[in-house]
């Protein structure tokens, strides 16, 4: 197909709740997606806690496109492509690790961890130091960091981190200041690739309340105690105290006794409140934090209908060691390949995908209605969503980022746990 007509108001109509499903699974747009979304966008590429002494490394993706996240011999922070200047050949392999130089394994550039090239073998016999080695280091993308989270970006014009994040600070905020103090990443990096487009994670962590009692139902009948209920769907809703809701021993206690943190963070007051910890949110375009269980993860595109993620574990550094692995015993068992609950996500949006690529199906539009122009009184919204598939448009349509003044106040999330309502689907957490 050849894109016709533009995203906002026409792929992606949010004033109306309805979204064009060729947007899910069309190779045109995949590719002015990775060229307009994931080429201009703050994009996520892990923690500073992955990377803490001078020439720390580890390698991750922007989109499709390798990179290498150093923190050089000074200490500061860089992304880089992760390809030799010469014929383009990957110039680090491993995942992560400490070394002051990396040399590529064709012909032996080799590359300052501040992506300077610093070796070139035959430099005055073959390049008859002709070769202006300034101009042939690693390719560099903007760095920055919020609270200990590390994000790059491709273009120069884009807004500032703390602009283009605009209220997600507040949130992202829950992830990272913790009871005991920061946070850190331990272990490395689950990964898995699923059959799905990626924007169907990104909105369901962004917003989606509406599924919980309903795809993650058999979940719901069980209890972290190990007992079988048969809940109806309006009984799975019901509030309960979330921290109940944590298994049995270290981690439970470990909160109650930070309840008046907790507490303190949350404005003053525990009654009411379904997410404690904080709420599930993406930050646009493929990072999902879910406070409740610290769990982030990013949703790096591969293709119009594959997505790798990418899931990190975050515990409270200075927690003692059997609340840690409580923590990551808690992530493990709910999100992640074998967690209990991802295998429930990841099923319908499989399916969601594999759909829209028939002959008939591409013809119907998806409806994204659920509380449009009742945003403050329904229980439960797409309002996120909504707010997600404009920003996308946005993007997908503007020639600069000039182009849209208005980014920060595009309302991406309906902020329920943070706004402190009271009983929502957004309680259960996902
Ligand atoms: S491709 Fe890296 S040195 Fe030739
Ligand atoms: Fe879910």
């Amino acid at each position: 197909m050849t894109i016709s007509g533009n995203f906002v108001d026409g792929y992606v109509q949010t004033k109306v709740g309805l979204l064009d499903r060729r947007i899910f699974i069309d190779p045109e747009i995949y590719a002015k997606e990775l060229e307009q979304v994931f080429g201009r966008a703050w994009l996520f590429v892990g923690h500073e806690t992955q990377v803490p002494k001078p020439n720390d490394f580890m390698a991750n993706y922007m989109a499709e496109d390798p990179v290498l996240v150093t923190r050089d011999a000074k200490g500061k922070l860089h992304t880089f492509l992760n390809m030799c200047r010469h014929r383009g050949n990957r110039i680090c392999r491993a995942d992560h690790g400490n070394a002051p130089s990396f040399m590529c394994t064709y012909h032996g550039w080799t590359f300052s961890t501040d992506g300077k090239l610093v070796g070139v073998p035959g430099y005055k016999e073959a390049y008859f130091e002709e070769l202006d080695r300034s101009q042939w280091g690693l390719v560099e993308a903007s760095c920055d960091t919020y609270k200990g989270f590390i994000f790059a970006n491709w273009d120069r014009q884009a807004p500032s981190l703390p602009n283009y994040l605009s209220n997600k600070k507040s949130e992202i905020d829950f992830m990272a200041e913790r009871p005991t103090g920061e946070a850190e990443v331990i272990g490395g990096v689950h990964r898995w690739v699923m059959g799905h487009n990626w924007k169907f994670a990104a909105d369901n962590f962004g917003s989606d309340g509406y599924h919980h009692p309903i795809t993650h139902g058999s979940i719901r009948n069980a209890t972290v105690d190990g007992k079988l209920y048969n809940r109806s769907v309006a009984e799975r809703l019901e509030f309960r105290d979330p921290l109940d809701n944590m298994p049995a021993g270290p981690l439970r206690n470990y909160y109650k006794a930070h309840a008046e943190f907790l507490k303190k963070r949350m404005g003053g007051s525990l009654d009411g409140q379904n997410q404690i910890l904080g709420s599930v949110f993406t930050v646009f375009p493929n990072v999902s934090f879910n406070c409740s269980r610290y769990a982030v993860r990013v949703w790096h595109p591969r293709g119009p209908d594959k997505t790798e993620v990418w899931a990190y574990c975050l515990v409270d550094k200075s927690a003692p060691q059997d609340v840690k692995n409580a923590m990551r015993n808690h992530i493990t068992q709910t999100f992640g390949p074998s967690g209990n609950l991802e295998q429930d996500d990841a099923s319908n949006w499989i399916q969601s995908t594999q759909t829209a690529k028939g002959f008939i199906s591409p013809k119907y539009v998806q409806n994204l209605q659920l509380g449009l122009n009742h945003e403050e009184d329904a229980s439960v919204n797409e309002t996120g969503q909504r707010g997600l598939y404009h920003r996308w448009a946005k993007l997908m349509d503007a020639p600069s980022w000039s182009a849209i003044p208005d980014w920060d106040q595009i309302v991406t999330s309906p902020s329920s746990s943070v706004r402190k309502t009271h009983v929502t689907v957004r309680q259960v957490s996902n």
